[in-house]
């Protein structure tokens, strides 16, 4: 099933003295979801934003926000998380004691509900919630930092997703997140992913109109035609 590529700017990487111009910017130039990432010192090593930083980017643009919670507890900010404005919740099924009962309390509050699995992660973790949810994030770094480079070894968990999600007939988004750039988006694009995560590849360029339409186009020339 073809699903449109949206570009995703990862915001870890925006200057964030100056976050609400950052984040119009991105909007400016095209991007279609600000990807938020949310961690919290325990399940990745590093501390970056909580709610209220949302409910501040949320502010500054009309673009869903993609929100990637790699927390632990995640079920206790939830309610935090989409009262700030997340269009998107991504919670991690490493961190999910009960996976399902967390996406169907993002379902209930209105949210549209995805799941994230991280490179050693297989995909028979998410076998029996498939069908519940919109999006899963396959991470291509280990998550914690920008700037990581890409593990090819997550290429044939995308294409087996995809495979999979056609066979359930599942309108299901792909997204990937770490180390993608303009000059290897066109390998997670064949692979099936059509939601793509960049973020020292469009902060760290002198235009971001150009970057994010140069990614667009080269995961669109990439993307499975069938
Ligand atoms: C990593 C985050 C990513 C990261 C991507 O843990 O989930 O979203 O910001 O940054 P780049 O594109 O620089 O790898
Ligand atoms: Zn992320």
């Amino acid at each position: 099933m073809i699903r449109p590529i949206l570009i995703a700017p990862s915001i870890l990487s925006a200057d964030f003295g100056r976050l609400a111009e950052e984040v119009k910017a991105i909007e400016l130039a095209g991007a279609d979801y600000v990807h938020v990432d949310v961690m919290d010192g325990h399940f990745v090593p590093n501390i970056t934003i909580g709610p209220l930083v949302v409910e501040a980017v949320r502010r500054a643009t009309k673009l869903p926000l993609d929100v990637h919670l790699m927390i632990e507890g995640a079920d206790r900010l939830l309610e935090a998380f989409a009262a700030a404005g997340a269009d998107l919740i991504c919670v991690h099924a490493e961190a999910c004691m009960h996976l399902h009962r967390t996406i169907q309390a993002i379902r209930a509050l209105g949210k549209r509900p995805a799941v994230a699995i991280n490179p050693a992660t297989p995909l028979d973790s998410l076998r029996y919630v498939l069908p519940d949810v919109e999006m899963v994030l396959v991470m291509s770094v280990n998550p914690g930092f920008a700037g990581q480079a890409f593990i090819p070894a997550v290429l044939s968990k995308i294409r087996e997703l995809r495979a999979e999600a056609d066979r359930l007939g599942l309108e299901l988004d792909i997204e990937v997140d770490g180390g993608v750039k303009a000059d290897n988006v066109e390998l997670p694009a064949a692979a099936g992913a059509n939601v793509i995560v960049s973020g020292s590849g469009i902060f760290g360029s002198p235009d971001y109109r150009t970057t994010i339409a140069r990614l667009r186009e080269r995961a669109e020339n990439a993307a499975p035609s069938a």
